[in-house]
């Protein structure tokens, strides 16, 4: 038996085949186009999401088929999140483009509401915070500017939702309407805490609670794919969860206390915090994890918005390498930063700061300094804003030092294969950092979910079982500190940049 997992990540979309042991048997990828009307604002075209996740599929489907792979059995989705769709529920024709998570157009909505008063109990009801990055505010941007669309989501034509959603609705032909549980709670429209869209919200960020779709859980059969419109095959649609929590679930954190961290465009620290909630007063989102049915299981997240898209930056703004992975072996020529620190706040900071007028800095630059120095100061910040992130984590979930919390960090995403980069994350959290042989984690959980309700796997215990480590880096000394106050005080000159 084998699970096809579909992750409908922000530049494109992967799909995995995985087999009964949680491994990979094949994989497609299809990027899409991203569109940039506006400095500061990002949007995707829905019917482009659905063309990559076909392509994708097909990809990976027809390699598993050629390897003599079992067919699937039952299909997962994972997802960016927060991401806005609309669609209409009869045509699935999509009446304008997404706005993208990323996107920052409703920063003044947000202010607005910030100076009204509104904050705390948008973070009492959500365990979320009022910023553009999640999805409510973006729906009232678009009541506001765009009302002719608008009309169409009042009178029921359209749906609103996130691409798990519409995902759904495509998969199965237009059949279910529904989104998942853990994605939901990324909306800034559902009440974490005691479950369903909350009316108070809805009223206050304008949107129409009837037409937000169902919520469900993340595993369990939501209906089939229809086969006229996906591939010609007929599955369960069986899992479902936002990608950062289908990659703890696929890193197999299932106890109170396990954390992962997927390096990506942005960084991802998320720690199952169990079935008890925990809210943070330093800079944290309380979110659900997920439900396999039993209720919901918490997660304290940090979301970083700038690692990876940093050393794009490197690649693309600087051209001081012509790849990506061309980072590890300059930053290795060097044995330090010479004194440099960059701060990569190039779309502001996210966790813990929330500091949208941050911008990027580089500080400590010398006539000595080569772009040696700048890609290693770049691998250091990546590692110096998840110690940011652990930090915090670690005196909210039990008060104590970092190690004796969070023993150990197990991480996934493309720049984990980065071993530098995973030194260097060691030596500053003083913890040691794990890496599975299967890093794309974020699809493997979506596969796991899918499989749970479908009968290919029967317990988390077995899921675990499949887990296998491919690198372990150990601590080499103990953080340094020194280091770390130099990278606080770079933050601090980072933030208020008037332009
Ligand atoms: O919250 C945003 C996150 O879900 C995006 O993840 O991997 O698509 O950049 P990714």
């Amino acid at each position: 038996m084998s699970v096809l997992a579909i992750d409908a990540g922000t530049t494109g979309v992967t799909a995995l085949v995985v087999n009964g042991d949680g491994g990979v048997a094949s994989r497609g990828y299809q990027e899409f186009p991203q569109h940039f009307p506006r400095p500061g604002w990002v949007e995707h075209e829905p019917e482009e999401i659905w063309l990559a996740t076909l392509a994708a599929c097909r990809s990976a489907l027809t390699a598993a088929a050629a390897s003599g792979e079992s067919p699937v059995t039952a299909v997962g989705i994972t997802n960016q999140r927060e991401t806005v769709v609309l669609w209409d529920r009869r045509t699935l024709r999509a009446p304008r483009r997404a706005i993208v998570w990323q996107d920052r157009r409703s920063a003044d909505i947000c202010a607005e509401y910030e100076e009204a008063g509104h904050g705390a109990r948008v973070t009492e009801l959500t365990g979320l915070r009022l910023d553009p990055y999640f999805s409510a505010t973006k729906l009232t941007w678009l009541a506001r500017n765009e009302p002719d669309t608008w009309r169409g989501v009042t009178e029921g034509r359209l749906a609103v939702g996130t691409v798990d959603a519409y995902l759904v609705s495509r998969l199965t032909g237009g059949q279910v309407l529904a989104t998942e549980v853990s994605n939901a709670s990324r909306t800034l429209l559902y009440d974490t805490f005691s479950g369903g869209w909350s009316d108070e919200l809805c009223d206050l960020f304008g949107v129409p609670a009837a037409a937000l779709p169902e919520v469900a859980r993340s595993s369990g059969v939501l209906g089939d794919t229809d086969p006229d419109e996906f591939l010609g095959l007929s599955v369960p649609v069986a899992g479902i969860a936002g990608d950062q929590q289908a990659a703890l679930f696929g890193q197999a954190c299932y106890d109170t206390g396990a954390t992962k961290c997927t390096y990506g465009t942005g960084s991802f620290v998320l720690t199952n915090t169990g079935t008890t909630p925990v809210r943070s007063e330093h800079g944290l989102l309380t979110t659900i994890a997920w439900d396999l049915g039993d209720g919901p299981v918490y997660a304290l997240e940090g979301s970083i918005f700038v690692t990876g898209a940093a050393v794009q930056w490197l690649r693309d703004g600087l051209g001081i390498i012509g790849a990506a992975p061309e980072i590890e072996g300059l930053a290795a020529t060097v044995p330090d930063t010479g004194g440099v620190v960059f701060v990569p706040a190039l779309t502001g900071l996210g966790a813990p700061y929330w500091d949208p007028s941050a911008r990027g800095t580089i500080l400590g630059l010398t006539r000595g300094t080569t772009r040696a120095h700048i890609a290693r100061a770049t691998l250091s910040a990546i590692a110096y804003e998840v110690r940011d992130v652990l930090s915090v984590m670690a005196d909210e979930t039990g008060g104590k030092p970092l190690a004796e919390v969070i023993p150990e960090l197990s991480v996934d995403g493309g720049a984990s294969a980065n071993a530098l980069l995973c030194q260097l994350q060691a030596d500053q959290l003083g913890i040691p950092v794990r890496r599975p042989r299967v890093t794309e984690t974020t699809g493997v959980g979506a596969a796991f979910l899918a499989g749970l309700a479908t009968g290919a796997w029967s317990s988390t215990a077995e899921l675990a079982a499949t887990w296998q480590l491919d690198a372990r880096f150990t601590p080499s000394g103990t953080p340094d500190e020194d280091g770390y106050r130099l990278w606080r005080t770079a933050v601090e000159r980072s933030r208020d940049w008037p332009a």
